[in-house]
């Protein structure tokens, strides 16, 4: 596993972003950590819950749009999810989806819980056959 300082940091950032969730109706809190390639900078992101329960956006979408709103184009070398849960939870299938959007096959999802990172998957591990209306070409 990558043993990098950065990618610990990565952790305590998620870990604290997930204290942060608004998450009073299914009450499962959920941080992520996003880091881009080529840059130190490490982008947050929780879950927000809405009463309209459909409105909700996941911690990992949170992340990757703030990403988006803030630099126009990202290329994510990695992503930590953290939750509670053991056996760490895995980034869901919308979100997949929208990583499908942003993210090349080789990127990193670490899956961690409150005792630390567990899991490293690659993206395409995850999802090896998203629904694209183009090729990669970054
Ligand atoms: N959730 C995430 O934040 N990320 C996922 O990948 C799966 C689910 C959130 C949505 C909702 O606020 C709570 O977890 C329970 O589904």
């Amino acid at each position: 596993m990558n043993n990098s300082p950065l990618l610990k940091k990565a952790y305590e950032f998620a870990k604290e972003a997930r204290l942060r969730a608004h998450a009073p109706y299914s009450e499962f809190k959920v941080g992520c950590c996003l880091k881009l390639r080529n840059s130190d900078e490490l982008i947050v992101g929780c879950n927000v819950e809405n009463a309209s329960y459909g409105l909700t956006t996941c911690a990992e979408r949170t992340a990757i749009f703030k990403a988006i709103a803030e630099r126009g184009t990202i290329d994510p070398e990695y992503l930590v999810v953290v939750t509670d849960a053991d056996p760490p939870a895995p980034p869901c299938g919308p979100c997949l989806q929208v990583m499908a959007e942003f993210c090349q096959p080789h990127c990193e999802i670490y899956l961690a819980n409150l005792k630390g990172i567990q899991e490293k998957l690659l993206f395409k591990e995850l999802l090896p056959k998203p629904f694209h209306l183009k090729f990669w070409s970054i």
